[in-house]
């Protein structure tokens, strides 16, 4: 099978014009690929290069060398000739929902723009209706402003909007790490709900190795943008084989790995 997104010895690096001589790649040498309906988990101290990844596979960024492919079709082509069904198709949730919805919209004006932009037409009351009862949040929340909205509410919200176009992967960059400890799992609960029922495709970029074992089936490490370790992540996490993925690993000593057992990480859910 054929993968959804591939990604072959990809660099990057922020700015135009001649890096200083020696100057490091954002991202170096990075080759991954992800299929339809998987979960991928991509961690990594801050600054590794994380979001950086995931920006540049939905489309956001373009890359400097290397090879970058949504569905059998390099993401350039994509951007140039079918722009709005890849970003449809690619969606991607922020770590504060705050500051991704508009404050003066009404959460149905908020809810309704990705269809606009990128169906082009105006989506049915009906229709957000649904949107929203799918991630658990009642028809009269459209009404509503942010401010008026919980920070796990708001969160539901930018995942509903993000799922109105139908994405084939929906990319989730620490989207619970702005949230009360409280309702960080009822939104990790949400997402791997949707994903199942929607067979969507999940990349969960986070620090937290909790949510990564518990969410994703694969994990990438990656250390000053480079992959240092890749594969399944009970293996990769449970015994590591590169030096700096067993850092990480201990510095989040009380990390439970069971898929069971809930997220039980204490002090690395912050
Ligand atoms: N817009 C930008 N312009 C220039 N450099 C940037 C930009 N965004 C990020 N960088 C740099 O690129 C590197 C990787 O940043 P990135 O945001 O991808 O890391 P991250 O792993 O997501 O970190 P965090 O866990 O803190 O979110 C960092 O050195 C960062 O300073
Ligand atoms: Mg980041």
């Amino acid at each position: 099978m054929s993968a959804l997104v591939e990604v072959g010895g990809l660099h990057f690096r922020y700015g135009s014009g001649r890096p200083a001589p020696g100057a490091d790649w954002t991202l170096a040498d990075i080759s991954l690929s992800l299929q339809q309906g998987a979960t991928l988990g991509i961690v990594g101290e801050s600054g590794s290069g994380k979001s950086t990844l995931i920006r540049l596979m939905c489309g956001l960024l373009a890359p400097s060398s290397g090879t970058l492919a949504f569905d059998g079709r390099p993401v350039a082509d994509w951007l140039r000739d079918d722009r709005r069904a890849f970003l449809a198709r690619n969606q991607i949730v922020f770590q504060n929902p705050r500051r991704s919805l508009d404050p003066r919209m009404t959460v149905a004006r908020a809810m309704a723009e990705p269809v606009r932009a990128l169906d082009r037409r105006e989506p049915a009351r009906a229709e957000l209706i649904d949107s929203l009862s799918r991630v658990g949040l009642p028809a009269e929340f459209l009404d509503h402003h942010p401010h008026q909205l919980s920070g796990g509410q708001l969160q539901r919200v930018a995942i509903a909007r993000a799922l109105s176009v139908r994405p084939a992967v929906l990319y989730a960059d620490e989207p619970t790490s702005a949230l009360d400890v409280s309702v960080q799992a009822q939104v990790l609960n949400l997402l791997m709900d949707l994903r199942e029922s929607l067979g969507l495709a999940l990349v969960m970029v986070t620090h937290n190795l909790a949510v990564v074992a518990r969410l994703t089936e694969t994990v990438v490490v990656l250390n000053r943008g480079r992959i240092v370790e890749a594969g399944p992540t009970d293996r990769v996490l449970g015994a590591p084989r590169n030096p700096y993925t067993a850092a990480l690993v201990g510095a989040a000593l009380d990390v439970s790995l069971s898929r069971s057992g809930g997220i039980s990480a204490g002090g690395s859910t912050q």
